[in-house]
């Protein structure tokens, strides 16, 4: 009998032992701050990567860090162009609540001279682990605006919204920021504001002879709002011609632009010298480091050493030379010896693009088995991209999981990490990740995705989770090309609406947990629970739909405008060139 109460008492104690032996686990989360770098790639596609499935491109790097970490299959990101999907993940929010999502055709932002941009009420993860004493950088591509204002009021500047330090591109890459690239701006805003200038005008003409010759009774002050509407329409279509490589291609250290327009053949390797020296100046105390590439977006700027490398022509050499460099920033943290003190994440804002071609070449990425691509909500190609964790000791190494995750769950889960909590006077739409990437639970949060084009809700994916399925509801599709498969070559990219969508009602209706390609089109007599499930998901729309509130559009025709005296400029505006790069003293944040 005594024997027996010895026997358990000594089982507890090894209980309680082993509990925390293995609490320094997953408590490594409340007792010491990781440091989390985040590398974000631009454009790049789920199917460019070798452990997705690629075997003819070289990503050695990218490979090694899923096999000592965790590589997601079902990774969705918000939204599928840059600027909202980019405000999803530094906010954890749907793009539609910080007015991010656009309700026109133009649904990113255009020009750095624009008035539209994160606001600054938004909370970003920067912001979070600011307050929770980490050093916070972020190196690369931003695209969430600038001024609000004025020339340096700096109101969307990742100074403003949390970061420490900035190195990098406010704006995106793009063609037109190359001399020899067909300009890739949107020629359909070009048009627009044409069109506009030209209305305008002849507005403005009648109404002052009109009020001259007494026919028309209208105050000066009405016209001169006309005419200064038509002055900023003109000069916004003027200053697409060939300026947009001093306007927009320029690059900034904190609140100092030390490139006007950048030189395109030093980026990546002052990108990759900004990240490690990052890294080595702040290996003492947690930081907080968001590594978000300009590769492997067009004109897909390659250096020397990878051009002509790849299989896969000029965006092979890019893809190549990006999984280079993310592996010299591991070779950093490893280097430092940060590994086992830091959560490393690698994905990208959104799918590949299809519609990126030059003559016969490929210029965007490969989806995989995926349908569609960048710019469209609802097709998986747009949203479902590479998703890789690495924390060794903490998080189990080599495996997969293929439960739905989003790219707004970063936002909660890195905050959480730093001791911090989410701001409770709003909605957080993503989902702490550590008790599915510790194994402590078995599914993600997400029942219910909401997959947008705009501010156009196209699909909603249902996790079914007593039946494992995983539904996917389309109300929206964009028509493809006919010469092109999943591509919609004719408008540059897919449009959210109008006479370039269908509409469906029932919704499309496919199973991704049985068909991944959205192949299958189930209807009511194949799939028997069809109606329950469509009016399930319907629910859930209307449950979402009521979480939503009225915001200020950033995208609006008026904020993404080309603004003179929003210009960021290096020497007196409009004559702004710079090269600060060779001369200037490197930071000490
Ligand atoms: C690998 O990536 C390249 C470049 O995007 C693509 O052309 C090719 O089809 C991909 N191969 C596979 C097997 O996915
Ligand atoms: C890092 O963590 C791994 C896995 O727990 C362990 O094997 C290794 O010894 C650790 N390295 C250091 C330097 O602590
Ligand atoms: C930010 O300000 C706008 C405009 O006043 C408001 O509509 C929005 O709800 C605010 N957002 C948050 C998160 O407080």
């Amino acid at each position: 009998m005594q024997q027996q109460t010895f026997y358990w008492i000594a089982v507890t104690i090894k209980l309680v032992l082993c509990l925390f032996l293995w609490l320094p686990g997953s408590q490594a989360s409340v007792s010491f701050k990781p440091n989390i770098v985040l590398i974000l790639a631009d454009d790049l596609g789920i199917g460019d990567i070798g452990c997705y499935g690629n075997e003819t491109i070289r990503t050695p790097n990218i490979d090694r860090l899923a096999k000592e970490g965790i590589k997601l299959t079902q990774h969705i990101a918000a939204a599928p162009l840059c600027t909202p999907s980019r405000a999803a993940f530094l906010t954890g929010r749907y793009p539609v609540r910080s007015g991010m999502d656009s309700t026109s055709e133009f649904r990113v932002i255009q020009w750095n001279a624009g008035s539209g941009g994160l606001p600054p009420n938004e909370t970003t993860f920067a912001k979070i682990l600011q307050k929770q004493g980490y050093i916070t950088g972020l190196i690369g591509k931003w695209h969430q605006g600038i001024n609000c204002e004025s020339r340096n009021d700096h109101c969307h500047h990742p100074l403003n919204h949390g970061f420490d330090y900035f190195y990098g591109m406010p704006f995106s890459l793009m063609n037109d920021c190359h001399i020899t690239k067909p300009p890739e701006k949107d020629r359909a805003l070009r048009s627009k504001l044409w069109l506009l200038t030209q209305i305008l005008s002849l507005a403005v003409l009648t109404l002052v002879v009109g009020k001259l010759t007494g026919l028309v009774s209208v105050s000066w002050k009405i016209m001169i709002c006309f005419a200064w509407f038509d002055f900023l329409f003109f000069m916004s279509w003027f200053s697409m011609y060939g300026f947009t490589r001093y306007w927009d291609c320029i690059m900034m250290r904190n609140h100092e632009i030390t490139e006007q327009p950048m030189v395109l053949e030093r980026t990546a390797s002052t990108l990759l010298k900004e990240a490690v020296s990052f890294i080595e100046r702040n290996k003492h105390r947690p930081f907080l480091l968001f590594v978000s590439l300009l590769h492997v977006h067009t004109p897909l700027i390659t250096t020397e050493r990878f051009l002509g490398k790849s299989r896969h022509g000029l965006y092979g050499d890019n893809v190549e030379e990006m999984d280079w460099m993310v592996g010299m920033i591991l070779e950093a943290i490893s280097t430092e010896d940060l590994k086992n003190s830091t959560l490393i994440y690698f994905a990208s804002d959104h799918g590949g693009f299809l519609e990126a071609q030059e003559g016969k070449a490929q210029m965007g990425g490969w989806n995989g088995i995926y349908k569609g691509g960048k710019a469209m909500g609802g097709w998986e190609g747009g949203i479902r991209v590479p998703g890789i964790f690495r924390w060794p000791g903490v998080l189990p190494t080599d495996i997969v999981i293929d439960e739905p995750t989003s790219l707004m769950d970063i936002f909660p889960t890195v905050a959480h990490l730093a001791g911090g909590t989410v701001p409770q006077d709003r909605i957080i739409d993503g989902r702490d990740l550590m008790p599915l990437l510790q194994g402590r639970v078995q599914h993600s949060e997400h029942e219910f995705m909401f997959h947008y084009c705009g501010v156009h809700l196209h699909a909603v994916r249902w996790h079914q989770k007593d039946s494992g399925a995983i539904w996917k509801a389309h109300y929206v599709t964009p028509k493809f090309s006919p010469e092109g498969a999943g591509a919609c070559y004719r408008i540059g990219i897919c449009p959210c609406f109008g006479e370039g969508v269908t509409h469906h009602d029932p919704p499309l209706l496919f199973d991704l947990s049985q068909d991944p390609s959205e192949a299958s089109l189930l209807s009511p007599g194949t799939e028997p629970q069809f109606d329950t499930i469509i009016s399930r998901i319907e629910r859930a729309v209307e449950e979402h739909r009521r979480t939503l509130t009225p915001v200020p559009q950033q995208l609006s025709l008026y904020n993404i405008m080309w603004k003179p005296w929003l210009q960021p400029c290096c020497g007196t505006f409009p004559f702004c060139w710079c090269d600060k790069e060779d001369d200037s003293a490197h930071s000490t944040v």
